[in-house]
């Protein structure tokens, strides 16, 4: 089944709790925290309190809390973070000037471990650490807010993320896409090698229900 992260960001935060529980009754795996600091992006959002709020519904369901921390200096909150309850940590290759180090920070805590490319950071800062992770996060918006248009090259550099983790023997390595996913472009997303599909507006936004929407993103790459 498709491998769908809805992000809470979007989420009406007035029931954030039954938001959630409606996303996870739909089978969803995961549940994505993105998380601001105001200086890596021009935007606040949420801290590790989140996370503890939500983990017993998420660990309740069997799916996994990930993280994306879309900040600077993320060693210095990795351990709140995991603490809190997340499964998966995602820093951003730009924010960590001793990635090697940081990664093996997240896995040393025992949770899994994510690097995130910002849509200018070429895919080549990766090579060295490929062998540390369990995803690579290919930004397909500028992070910092919800709610953008998909850049449409991100479509050539999932496909040559997919080859580098081939031509690095790691084919396993999921590629999680964030940004703009919706019914238009995940199937273009998921035919250009990635397997998570982060989704924000597209699940948490408009009338629909949030079963309803993340039906029709199931439907429009038939899984
Ligand atoms: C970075 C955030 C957003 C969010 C998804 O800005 O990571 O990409 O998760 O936003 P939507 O799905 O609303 O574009
Ligand atoms: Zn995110």
């Amino acid at each position: 089944m498709l491998d769908i992260a809805p992000s809470i960001l979007a989420a009406d935060f007035t029931r954030l709790g039954q938001q959630v529980s409606d996303a996870l009754a739909t089978g969803v795996k995961r549940i994505h925290v993105d998380v601001m600091d105001g200086r890596f992006v021009p935007n606040i959002s949420m801290g590790p309190f989140v996370v503890k709020w939500i983990k017993p519904l998420v660990a309740k369901a069997g799916a996994i809390l990930e993280t994306h921390l879309m900040i600077v200096e993320p060693e210095k909150y990795i351990h709140d973070f995991v603490k809190a309850g997340a499964d998966l940590v995602t820093v951003h290759q730009e924010a960590c000037p001793h990635l090697h180090r940081t990664l093996q920070q997240i896995r040393e805590l025992g949770a899994k471990v994510g690097v995130a490319l910002n849509p200018a950071t070429p895919l080549v800062m990766l090579e060295e650490v490929l062998g540390m992770v369990d995803l690579v996060l290919v930004m397909t918006v500028n992070p910092g807010f919800g709610g953008q248009e998909f850049i449409p090259e991100s479509l050539s550099k999932i496909a040559r993320c997919r080859k580098m983790l081939a031509e690095h023997k790691q084919p396993h390595v999921d590629i999680e896409v964030d940004g703009g996913i919706t019914a238009e472009t995940i199937a273009p997303a998921s035919r250009n090698g990635a397997t998570v599909f982060v989704a924000g507006t597209s699940v948490f936004g408009g009338k629909a229900s949030v079963a309803d929407n993340i039906a029709t993103l199931r439907n429009a790459v038939g899984s």
